[in-house]
């Protein structure tokens, strides 16, 4: 597959390594890659627009307007894109990525893209160590950017160390694996994955139940991500007022835990992925009252019986499924997570801490952490969609494992 017929749009900033710049876009046309280079102002000070268009064969803009009188449009290069790729990428463009200092082309383009973008910092030795460019960088990363990181080796200045981009070889590896890994719209197609939504509510009489604040977003959000990228999915939710109209979703609504159980297994053995997001009830009436319980004494006991570990089932039960599930900790995060992989037997958990602001049950935003037994990544507080997104771009880049 490779970049072939791919629509590659670069972006030059100014830094010395600007001029490797030529060789990626000579590997690029050469593979059958369409080409649009664009540039900050200062890139010109390293590379000429014409030497950077006889390569691309296509004008190479810096500013909104041509000398002619037309009109660059930032969006419409941004939409054409199939990737971005920011190289070489100096701190201050970078800098203005991140926080959105929307001043020229590139930013303004980079702000309207869609598409994957990829980075290659350069810059000189102690820039590169700054903590604000690490900070920066980890930002971009967790915008969902793919960081190609600076090389080590002796930096324009005469200092040595990391600082210097990548080399085109290295930059246009890093993209044709992106192509060929199956990064695209449809990565998940003829996959099906199965998800578990919402709370569950456990009756005590026909009018009262035990449940939890659970909204369902995150696993409706999990569903809706899945099915865009061409998997089929069996969503079984517990109560929640989230909707989904999705021919690629089939939703299943339950009730109890026993209910989700038996639905789960309806459909466990044909899953590919099994995702469960659930907040299932611990524990449920050991009786349910046929009628509405009176109140007729100053206190009531209800017995309460363990209601079955749907992922633990499952756990005993995999296969051949990817198996991942969330914790919801209030204390000894990470330890119980972790702890929690083991017991259930998961490929993977998602833990989020009652103790971050904005993250779990009722917010439409969430701050995540993904542990693998080999594996951790910590991810900035997102929208529950852009955490779909990312919870499955980590299980696709652990089943190409
Ligand atoms: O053990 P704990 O309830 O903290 O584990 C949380 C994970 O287990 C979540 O993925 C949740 O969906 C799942 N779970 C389950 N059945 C239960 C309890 C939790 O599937 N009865």
């Amino acid at each position: 597959m490779g970049v072939s017929g791919k629509k590659i749009l670069i972006a030059v900033s100014g830094g010395i390594a600007a001029y490797k710049i030529h060789f990626l876009i000579r590997g690029f046309v050469k593979k059958g890659a369409e080409v649009q280079v664009i540039m900050t102002p200062d890139a010109e000070h390293f590379v000429t627009k014409l030497s950077l268009s006889t390569l691309s064969k296509k004008p190479v803009y810096t500013d909104f307007y041509s000398d002619n009188g037309t009109w660059n449009s930032h969006v419409e290069m941004a939409l054409w894109a199939d990737v971005m790729i920011v190289a070489p990428c100096t701190a201050n463009t970078l800098a203005k990525m991140v926080h959105g200092m929307c001043d020229n082309l590139v930013i303004a383009t980079y702000m309207s893209a869609k598409c994957p973008v990829f980075i290659a910092p350069a810059m000189d030795l102690d820039m590169y160590q700054h903590p604000s460019t690490k900070q920066n960088l980890k930002l971009a990363e967790d915008y969902g950017h793919f960081i190609i990181p600076a090389e080590s080796g002796e930096l324009a200045s005469g200092l040595i160390g990391q600082g210097r981009m990548a080399e085109p070889e290295t930059i246009a590896k890093a993209v044709e694996d992106f192509f060929n890994s199956g990064h695209t719209n449809k990565s998940l197609e003829g996959k099906t994955v199965l998800i578990t939504a919402g709370p569950t509510y456990e009756a005590i009489d026909p009018v009262r139940f035990i449940g939890n604040h659970s909204s369902g977003k995150m696993g409706f959000s999990l569903a809706e991500e899945a099915s865009g990228r061409g998997a089929k999915v069996i969503l079984i939710s517990g109560p929640s007022s989230q909707v989904i109209n999705d021919k690629n979703v089939e939703l299943h609504r339950v009730t109890s835990a026993k209910e989700m159980l038996a639905k789960v297994f309806e459909f466990y053995e044909n899953a590919d992925i099994a995702i469960a997001s659930a907040a299932v009830a611990d524990y449920a009436p050991k009786e349910v009252a046929k009628e509405k319980i009176k109140k007729n004494d100053d206190s009531l006991t209800i017995e309460l019986i363990k209601n079955p570990d749907i992922l633990k089932t499952m756990g005993e039960k995999k296969s051949h499924q990817f198996l991942v599930g969330f914790a919801l900790e209030t204390q000894n995060e990470e330890e119980n997570a972790k702890g929690k992989l083991e017991k259930k037997n998961l490929d993977m958990i998602v833990l989020n801490s009652l103790r971050d602001e904005g993250a779990g049950f009722k917010n439409d935003t969430n701050k995540i952490k993904i542990f693998t037994r080999t594996e951790k990544k910590e991810f900035a507080l997102k929208s529950k969609d852009d955490v779909a997104k990312d919870i499955l771009n980590f299980v696709e880049n652990q089943l190409l494992k």
